[in-house]
């Protein structure tokens, strides 16, 4: 990697650290952060010193003092429970292995800010919310936080494959491999790893889920790298993952079955994760794909999911090892012409039937919702209804089928939204938030996982307001309960500094981002009318698994999916009553959601007053007006922002005008080709 993109902007995103302007300010940082008394020593300590002194000399222009004793000056002191009265300290009792204290502590023989975790993990998470707090000019005079993340697992997924391309990747090549081998620049791997753990992510699988012929050799010729990554990555208190290939005994050894109930697959298993762990010691364990978009898996062998992951757990479990096995199986072959079939149902289904099946170190990796990361679909009715089931839920950051990196579209208040939806599994307040959390079934295992949005690009997003979904990802599935505008305000001030104006258009800006795309795309929770394959741009019957008829079954009269018990694919019946009958009926099903679950004539009424054809052309048109509105808010902010970050972002939200005009051109002539319905306003329709 060069020096010219490290210190570009866009690189250092949100622990980008600016030499102070106000001298007040930097009189207060230099109080208290001038000397650093570090009482613990590990290698994770040692990184949170090492960020603390990049951190401080540049915003102060003055390296802190180190030292492992104590002092009487003002002082940053770092520690974990051990080194702590706890009488003194009694909060410590209250948070856990991860969680932390950042506290003022005055004193007459020396005040300090302590840092304090459980862990040493604990004392970098409170790092990176210090320096956070001093980004956004918060006074340190008077600290007195507590804090645990919600979650347990809070992963990352990354889709990169080994010849450097990144499945559904929209930020460049792959930052790990290149040409079928391993790249080896660990001072990138190290940037993201920081990225990564100044957000409290603690996980991360690096290969593509999709595991191809080269990938397999991972957990074989590969694994002295893998190692080497991981070592990385310990040291930022992020666990290593592999995606395995289900095939991996013919593939690589020279088994003719993959069978899970054949003993010499069994044993071959087995050695294999004795030698991953023999370089690996804390390896994390193995994602899996299986059974799904012509993935190999335990159906070919008339084995079903349970029996599929447990084999793997049980060679896992001696080493402390877990299983992540997904959930998004489904037949992409389907036959789309016979209504009674239907993608939607395929999770439950499928693994519905298996609750309390599953060895207590196989979790369930479910999607947000029940087809594919859709601007806007339902929660996935599989949440709480697997009682004696470890479950995880699953997010894509990068922004598949919301823009691509090339729209802002800032996807928090949509994850908010599906935690916080309740599911009724145990009656009301049955949040998703508080089944993936583990609270609801006191599960052994849970948490949260996502698609990771980054690649080599100079600013790791190809976008570099995208940089806030990854932020996001992480501050929110740390604590759920904080707010899209909280979030909103902490990236932009670690990002681009504290003028009044820039936080507050770019807040606007991202905030209403999502509803903006929603817009000019999917209308009334359709989805899927991309072209095929790359999944970009306008197509309304042109996604690839639609071969057999289309995923919206629009004619001339109507729109939309019947998945009602009533008359449709029986796919409301998967969930628990209550919203079973919100989402059956018309009277209360969401317009937001009105085309997921009902089939309607263009003429139905929606609870806006609308009706669903003058629906369509109303938001694509004001779509793009609002798209030019983010223009001019940015454009605002010309001389509050440096140029490279300028102009990066400028040039793509120009291509966002462009291309949210041809959605609304090609989904409105559409749909006025296919209705005959002429827009109320008379607006051009080409
Ligand atoms: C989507 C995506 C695929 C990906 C799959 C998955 O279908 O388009 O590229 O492999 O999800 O989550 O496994």
């Amino acid at each position: 990697m060069s020096v010219d993109v490290k210190n570009a902007e866009g690189y250092k995103a949100w622990l980008k650290y600016d030499l102070v302007t106000s001298q007040e300010n930097i009189r207060e940082i230099s109080r208290w952060c001038s000397r650093i008394v570090h009482l613990v020593d590990t290698r994770i300590v040692q990184a949170a010193k090492e960020e603390l002194t990049r951190a401080i000399s540049i915003m102060i222009g003055e390296e802190p003092q180190i030292a492992s004793e104590t002092v009487t000056s003002n002082h940053i002191r770092l520690a974990t429970s051990e080194q702590l009265n706890v009488d003194e300290f009694p909060e410590i009792r209250k948070i856990n292995e991860e969680g932390y204290l950042i506290k003022t502590v005055k004193h007459e023989e020396g005040s300090y800010i302590l840092l304090a975790g459980k862990s040493d993990k604990g004392v970098l998470y409170a790092t990176f919310h210090l320096l956070r707090l001093i980004q956004a000019e918060h006074s340190l005079d008077n600290l007195d936080i507590v804090e645990s993340p919600r979650n347990q697992i809070r992963m990352i997924n990354q889709w990169d494959n080994m010849d450097g391309s990144v499945e559904r990747g929209y930020a460049g090549e792959s930052i790990f491999y290149k040409d079928d081998d391993f790249i080896r620049d660990y001072d990138r791997i190290k940037d993201y790893a920081r990225l990564l753990s100044s957000v409290g992510i603690n996980a991360i699988s690096i290969n593509n889920v999709n595991v191809h012929a080269v990938e397999t050799s991972l957990i074989t010729t590969f694994l002295p790298d893998v190692a080497k990554v991981a070592d990385v990555f310990r040291t930022y208190g992020i666990t290593t993952y592999l995606s395995a290939n289900y095939a991996s005994p013919m593939e690589l050894g020279d088994l003719t079955t993959a069978d899970p109930l054949d003993e010499g697959v069994k044993a071959w298993w087995k050695d294999k994760v004795k030698e991953v762990y023999s370089y690996i010691s804390d390896f994390g364990g193995f994602v899996v794909k299986a059974d799904s978009e012509h993935r190999p898996g335990p159906f070919t062998y008339g084995r079903n999911h349970a029996d599929g992951s447990n084999m793997l757990a049980e060679a896992l479990e001696p080493f402390g090892g877990i299983v992540i096995w997904r959930c998004f199986v489904y037949n992409c072959m389907q036959d789309w012409r016979d209504r009674s079939t239907d993608r939607a149902r395929a999770a439950y289904d499928h693994f519905k039937p298996l609750d309390g099946q599953f060895h207590n170190n196989v979790i369930l990796q479910i999607k947000n919702g029940p087809m594919d990361f859709q601007v806007r679909e339902p929660v996935s009715p599989l949440f709480g209804a697997m009682r004696d089931t470890n479950q995880m839920i699953e997010f894509q950051v990068a922004q598949e089928y919301t823009g691509q990196q090339r729209h802002v579209c800032f996807l928090i208040p949509q994850w908010k939204e599906i935690l916080d939806f309740d599911t009724y599994a145990k009656g009301q307040g049955s949040t998703v938030k508080s089944i993936v959390d583990g609270s609801m079934y006191e599960s052994k295992l849970s948490g949260i996982a996502a698609v990771s949005n980054i690649g080599n690009d100079t600013n790791w997003c190809g976008h570099q307001l995208a940089q806030a979904n990854l932020f996001g990802y992480g501050r929110l599935i740390w604590d759920p309960n904080l707010s899209n505008e909280d979030i909103v305000d902490e990236w932009a001030r670690a990002t681009f500094g504290n003028n009044s104006a820039v936080i507050e258009n770019i807040s606007a800006m991202l905030l209403s981002s999502w509803q903006i795309y929603e817009s000019y795309t999917a209308p009334l929770g359709v989805g899927w009318m991309v072209n095929p394959n790359h999944h970009y741009g306008p197509n309304v019957d042109g996604y690839e698994y639609s071969v057999w008829g289309t995923y919206h079954f629009a004619d001339w009269q109507g729109i939309g999916v019947d998945r009602t018990v009533t008359s449709g694919t029986g796919y409301t019946s998967q969930y628990f009553e209550e919203n079973m009958k919100y989402y059956e009926s018309l009277k209360t099903c969401p317009d937001e959601l009105l085309l997921f679950f009902h089939h309607v004539p263009y003429t139905h009424l929606l609870k806006s007053g609308e009706t669903v054809i003058q629906h369509i052309y109303n938001t694509h048109f004001e779509g793009v007006d609002q798209a030019i509105a983010l223009k001019e808010k940015w454009e605002a902010l010309q001389q509050a922002i440096d140029e490279e970050r300028f102009h990066s972002v400028n040039e793509r939200l120009e291509e966002q005008i462009e291309n949210a005009k041809e959605w609304r051109d090609m989904i409105n002539t559409y749909f006025y080709r296919k209705s005959g319905i002429k827009d109320k306003e008379n607006r051009v329709i080409y």
